[in-house]
């Protein structure tokens, strides 16, 4: 089987808000996948019903063919997320947060403290390594937090606004990481940063409002829309969807 994922007319409501609003889409095994859009476009929502933190109100996902609504459990170890929010323990350093996460997931201490080796070195975090997470900069707090989510070595990445508020420098670099995994892992990124789409994606989604607008490669989003950069694609897309309604 080729998909990774496969979003079939999916929803979400919150009382009367469509959160996400019918979306369909098919993710490659082994691409790098943006959701591109502004707050509140749904991203994160989306993120959360394909992870399994929040249930659909209607469609449904498969994921490496096995349905959200009802093999969640079989999903589980296939996928995991680095969530837009901090998601290390501040009192605890670097090393201690990566043998915790794989303790949690079930490691043994031997085995733990290997798979933290082995990221520490992929990821380049030797320097840190006795660094309390809270005094972290904000880059290498993301990096720790990607490291953390391949901990139990998914299939899948979810990378939730992955440079969120980073400089210029620390963004750049934290791209230089992700791009080192691309091939190894299924991405599934969500972003507002026009530029880090562009850098990064095989294919991108452009979401506003809860609904997927428009889908392809970044050469096809600018060939359909006649723009020269995904800024001018992006506001012609959501442009288009203002005019619709
Ligand atoms: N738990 C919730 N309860 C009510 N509304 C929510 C909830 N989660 C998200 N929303 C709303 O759904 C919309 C999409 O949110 P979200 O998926 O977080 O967007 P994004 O990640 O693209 O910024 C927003 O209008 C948001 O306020
Ligand atoms: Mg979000």
């Amino acid at each position: 089987m080729e998909y990774a994922i496969e979003i079939k007319n999916l929803s979400k409501s919150f009382s009367s808000k469509k959160a996400v609003d019918d979306i369909s889409c098919k993710i490659e095994k082994g691409q790098l996948f943006s959701m591109l859009g502004v707050n509140g476009a749904g991203k994160t929502t989306t993120i959360r019903l394909i992870t399994g933190l929040s249930k659909p109100t209607g469609g449904d996902v498969l994921v490496y063919g096995k349905s959200v609504n009802s093999q969640m459990e079989e999903i589980k170890p296939l996928l995991n997320l680095s969530p837009q929010e901090n998601a290390a323990a501040g009192a605890l350093t670097v090393w201690e947060n990566l043998v915790f996460m794989a303790r949690l997931y079930g490691f043994s201490k031997a085995d733990a403290e290997k798979r933290a080796r082995k990221l520490v070195e992929d990821f380049s975090m030797e320097s840190e390594l006795n660094t309390k997470a809270k005094t972290l900069s904000g880059g290498w707090q993301r990096r720790l937090s990607i490291a953390m989510a391949l901990v139990t070595d998914p299939k899948i990445l979810f990378l939730d606004e992955p440079t969120l508020g980073l400089d210029v420098l620390a963004r750049r670099e934290l791209w230089t990481v992700i791009r080192s995994l691309k091939g190894k892992v299924t991405i599934v990124l969500t972003t507002h940063y026009m530029e880090e789409a562009e850098a990064l994606s095989d294919r991108i989604a452009v979401m506003t409002k809860g609904k997927i607008r428009a889908e392809g490669t970044l050469d096809e989003l600018l060939s359909a829309t006649g723009a020269p950069n995904l800024e001018e694609a992006f506001i012609k897309i959501a442009e288009e969807d203002k005019n619709n309604v």
